[in-house]
């Protein structure tokens, strides 16, 4: 349970529990990063916790990394499991931003259930069609210090992150045919999370072909509209009034 919240504009209007939607590539990462530092919510991304138990070697990580390098998905009781604990810690307390989960109509209700009494969800869907995706995982290099995504163009010679000085290295999923089973596998699995929370009064789509900053702004009008029409306590999902 969400330990007693303070008067602030939060409480009258509720935590944003933001979930971001959309295919590999999208910019999910990109936003949730900023959208979470401008908002003092953490940012869950279920990529970087698995990334993270890849590195230290756990049991987790061991069964993970085989799946992710093959472009499949993790078995839904255990990240529903990771997600639930997660979401128990005090730091959710003025929300969340969820980046990667749920992947799953399994996930999607498990994330209801889990919500139940605990505030509403807010989902933008990312949207970037295909092609501009496999273009932007070809070009993504990632910090291997610090985990910060970056692009880089073709012939340009960087090799170095701009945070943190640490090695720009290649995501070992961001080889073109682990892309594409990662589109397929998005396209059977998660594309379907668009239908079941499109109904719902919380959902919005943003155009993720715009430049990184113009996406946040969009995301960040499409989150205000959410919170200023949503009637108090109607989350468009049985059970998960706030
Ligand atoms: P995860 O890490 O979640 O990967 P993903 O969903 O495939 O998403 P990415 O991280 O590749 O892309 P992104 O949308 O975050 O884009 P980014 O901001 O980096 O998951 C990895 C694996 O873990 C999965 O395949 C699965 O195996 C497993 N897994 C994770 N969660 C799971 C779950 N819930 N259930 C089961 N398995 C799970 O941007 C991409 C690039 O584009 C960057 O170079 C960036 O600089 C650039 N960029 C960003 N925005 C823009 C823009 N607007 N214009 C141009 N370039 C941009």
């Amino acid at each position: 349970m969400r330990p007693v919240k303070q008067m602030t504009t939060e409480v009258t209007r509720g935590p944003i529990n933001l979930v971001l939607l959309g295919p590999p590539g999208a910019g999910k990462g990109t936003q949730a990063v900023e959208f979470a530092q401008r908002h003092g919510t953490p940012k869950i991304s279920t990529g970087d916790i698995l990334r993270e138990a890849v590195r230290s070697e756990t049991d987790l990580g061991r069964l993970a990394k085989v799946t992710m390098d093959a472009g499949g998905l993790v078995d839904d009781q255990l990240m529903i499991a990771i997600v639930r604990e997660r979401l128990t810690r005090g730091d959710v307390e003025r929300g969340f931003v969820l980046d990667g989960f749920p992947r799953t109509v399994a996930q999607a209700i498990a994330l209801d259930e889990i919500m139940t009494g605990q505030g509403c969800l807010t989902v933008v869907d990312i949207a970037v069609p295909d092609d501009a995706l496999v273009e932007r995982l070809a070009r993504r290099r990632v910090c291997g210090q610090c985990g910060n995504p970056t692009s880089v163009a073709a012939g340009e010679a960087r090799d170095r992150c701009e945070k943190c000085g640490g090695e720009l290295v290649l995501r070992s999923d961001d080889t073109e045919s682990t892309v594409r089973e990662r589109l397929r596998v998005y396209a059977e699995a998660t594309k379907p999370l668009v239908d079941f929370y499109s109904s719902r009064p919380t959902f919005r789509a943003v155009d993720g072909q715009q430049s990184p900053a113009a996406v946040g702004a969009a995301l960040a009008q499409a989150v205000e509209e959410m919170r200023a029409a949503r009637s108090a306590g109607d989350c468009g999902a049985e059970g998960t009034a706030g």
